[in-house]
């Protein structure tokens, strides 16, 4: 029986991977895409993921609009120089024909959780927010949800939206604190791992090859993003954030975890940080926090080489 997820996105053309990655692995049957602001505004992360359903051809996937901001406080605004003013690397997209459910991201994520309880993870790859509402309109989804595996944070490694701090958590580290503190199983897959996990120039020439509409896709919004990449890092091609979430649902043991609580700057110079509380004798606000699988080290390889395997055979 293939996983029943959520994908809790803001694509963003990470995410746009990681949803078609999610799509073609026959252990995943994706059941929503809610959406977030953070690489683009939400309306335009909602308008996207009906336009990536369409090319996948997976219009019975139900989309939910999510926040338009954070819990305490207003959305900081897209990042058109990582994913480009349309979240799609600047290709302009025609408008998409479908429209959003009338249920928000949380009203989704809790009706649906509340439906099959025990059988749904989510997968968040963006800020925290919709996962923190859904958590306090219900606080029982902690009972329901599966597991949740997020992209998100940086333990041991510094942040990339700024030296503190991740980009996803520290869009709303508020949303964060509370998602890392509830009782349920979270995994974070953040930093520590998503920089070891690179595609090279010649992986990304492979998605050309593969001959089917998502890869096509990708070859189309990749190269923006790429100058990102390499304006900002040594290394040629880029390195693959959001698709980690997914490949360590379908094989978490491509990852080596370490469990600690997580506490998340919320202000100040270290806002967005996720402080892993490392140690035995753990203090508040440490303490009496649940542990969570922090991703610490990787097979970077095999996650490059399952993601491009199950494109190619879209
Ligand atoms: C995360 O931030 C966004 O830019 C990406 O889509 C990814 O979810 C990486 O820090
Ligand atoms: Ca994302």
């Amino acid at each position: 029986m293939p996983r029943k997820i959520i994908i809790d996105t803001d694509p963003g053309v990470d995410d746009t991977m990681a949803i078609f990655f999610a799509l073609c692995s026959p252990e995943l049957d994706v059941i929503g895409l809610t959406t977030i602001f953070g690489n683009v505004h939400t309306e335009l992360a909602t308008t996207n993921a009906l336009r990536l359903l369409e090319i996948a051809d997976r219009n019975d996937i139900p989309v939910a609009h999510g926040a338009d901001n954070a819990l305490t406080g207003p959305y900081e605004g897209p990042v058109p120089f990582v994913h480009g003013s349309d979240g799609q690397g600047e290709i302009f997209l025609p408008d998409p024909a479908g429209a959003p459910v009338d249920l928000s991201a949380a009203q989704f994520i809790v009706e649906r959780l509340r439906a099959c309880p025990g059988e749904i993870a989510l997968a968040p790859l963006g800020p925290l927010t919709n996962i923190a509402l859904a958590l306090r309109l219900e606080p029982r989804i902690t009972e329901w949800v599966d597991e949740v595996v997020l992209m998100g944070g940086n333990a041991l490694v510094p942040g990339n939206a700024s030296p503190a701090g991740e980009a996803n958590i520290r869009n709303d580290p508020e949303a964060a604190d509370l998602v890392f503190g509830a009782d349920w199983q979270v995994t974070m897959v953040g930093l520590d791992v998503t920089l070891k996990v690179h595609m090279t120039p010649d992986d990304i020439a492979d998605y050309a090859t593969h001959g089917n509409p998502m890869s096509d896709h990708i070859t189309r919004v990749l190269p923006h993003y790429r100058n990102y990449f390499e304006s900002n890092y040594p290394a040629k091609g880029i390195f693959v954030h959001d698709s980690s979430a997914i490949a360590y649902l379908i094989d978490p043991a491509l990852f080596t975890v370490e469990r600690w609580p997580i506490r998340v700057g919320a202000q100040g110079l270290g806002r967005g940080k996720t402080w892993p509380g490392i140690g035995k004798f753990l203090r508040p606000p440490w303490q009496n926090r649940p542990l969570v699988n922090v991703c610490v080290d990787v097979d970077g390889r095999g996650v490059v080489e399952l993601e491009a395997e199950r494109l190619r055979r879209a």
